[in-house]
């Protein structure tokens, strides 16, 4: 007579197709589950996790469990009870009348009893070394587990155990693959950035040229000593405002430009007066008025344009967080000395960073701004800049609003 084919054999083939087939956890544990209860028909099987923070073991998922003992099983913890000592030193545990055995779960030997539950084996699944729960088949007949079934609920709990992993590598393969998407998208942007840069200073270039032939024009005139008084005056607005243009696109030219780095003394309030100036339109565009404190101080031998750079990235943060903020809106710069170190200080009255914010807001890329608006780069780069030149860069919430950000710089010498 032909021999049946064996019925662990097809429990255990079951298990395993369902784990090369699927990521769902969900779905293993649901099939194992069904799976196992067939081994007699009177199995009561339970399957638990290990938690988050390693101190217990949740009920995933259970066959036949009656109420009662499902209330017991839904938390256990780690290393005590049955079930939390097979999790614990990872040794499987087999007994013959489990209501009987002293270290039972103290709650759970009333329903244990009620059950009459008899037989029990209880199995770690394990992944890569370590234990990730357990597995447990009770049997309320009187015969025990025998080895082959040990065997056979052990090799299901191992299969329980690849599914875990596949799953966890699975999703941090998506997760991986999620920030690698949008560092790429971020760094299509900031390309962009610099493409938009680079015609800025393309531009500014084209206009140097006419702002210059104009400026020349209007003092050749403004020599003639036969000018009417009103058209001196007339010629004079001409020729101030057109330098004023020639200085913001200088200013423009020497930002788009991307020099070597080169270090030499520079004046930090003559700075913040160039950059102030710079802005000055934008900022008087959005009713924002500007203070400054520039006390004595004396310069810091740094590179000018990166400096530069690093204060225009705080200025233009300040006006875009207080451009979105109805509230009196105000800009402060400070300068002033502060032992071998010079301090700047560039303060708004907009919204403030929220606490989930501020640790992330020098991380490249790192934004809140819609995309065009802001491309995260500004303060990871102000950053660099800073600990290039041997000083800081911090963020703070100011106490009645608003944001904060310091600058601090070595006065330093040519030697450093
Ligand atoms: N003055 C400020 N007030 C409030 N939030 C700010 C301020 N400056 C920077 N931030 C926050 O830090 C983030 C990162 O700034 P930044 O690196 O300059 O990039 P971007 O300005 O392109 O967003 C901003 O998106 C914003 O959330
Ligand atoms: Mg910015």
């Amino acid at each position: 007579m032909k021999r049946a084919v064996d019925p662990y054999l097809t429990i255990l083939h079951t298990v395993a197709e369902t784990v090369s087939r699927s990521l769902d956890v969900d779905e293993v544990l649901r099939t194992a589950l069904d799976a196992l209860t067939h081994v007699t028909g009177h199995e009561i099987s339970s399957l638990h996790l290990v938690s988050e923070d390693g101190l217990r073991l949740l009920l995933q998922g259970d066959r036949g469990l009656s109420p009662r003992l499902r209330e017991v099983n839904r938390r256990l913890p780690m290393g005590e009870g049955l079930i939390g000592r097979v999790a614990a030193t990872g040794e499987t545990l087999r007994l013959e009348n489990v209501a009987g055995e002293p270290d039972l779960f103290p709650p759970a030997r009333a329903a244990v009893r009620m059950d009459q539950i008899r037989g029990f084996v209880c199995v770690p699944i394990r992944s890569r070394g370590r234990i990730l729960g357990t597995l447990s088949l009770g049997r309320q007949t009187t015969e025990g587990f025998d080895d082959r079934e040990v065997a056979l609920v052990q090799a299901t709990a191992d299969q329980i155990g690849i599914a875990l992993d596949n799953a966890r590598l699975y999703s941090e393969t998506r997760r991986q693959l999620e920030e690698l998407r949008r560092t790429q998208t971020q760094l299509i942007h900031a390309e962009k950035l610099s493409a938009v840069g680079e015609l800025a200073s393309g531009v500014a270039h084209e206009i140097n040229n006419p702002l210059t032939t104009i400026l020349g024009q209007a003092h050749l005139v403004l020599a003639d000593a036969e000018l009417k008084p009103a058209l001196r005056e007339r010629l004079q607005i001409i020729a101030a405002e057109t330098s004023r243009a020639a200085r913001i696109v200088q200013n423009l030219l020497m930002f788009a430009r991307h020099y070597p780095p080169e270090r030499r003394p520079c004046s930090l309030a003559d700075l913040v007066r160039r950059v102030l100036e710079l802005k000055a339109f934008q900022l008087q565009q959005d009713a924002i008025r500007v203070e400054t404190d520039l006390a004595p101080c004396p310069p810091v031998y740094a590179d000018e344009n990166q400096l530069q750079q690093v204060l225009l990235n705080l200025v233009q943060n300040a006006h875009q967080a207080m451009a979105r903020h109805p509230r009196d809106r105000q800009l402060t710069v400070r300068v002033r000395p502060a032992g071998d170190r010079a301090v700047i200080e560039v303060l708004d009255t907009g919204p403030g960073m929220a606490s989930e914010v501020l640790p992330r807001i020098f991380d490249p890329f790192f934004t809140t701004k819609p995309p065009g608006d802001g491309s995260g780069l500004g303060l990871s780069v102000s950053y660099g800049i800073m600990s290039e030149h041997g000083g800081r860069l911090r963020a703070e919430n100011r106490p009645g609003g608003g944001a904060a950000f310091t600058i601090e710089l070595p006065f330093g010498t040519p030697a450093d």
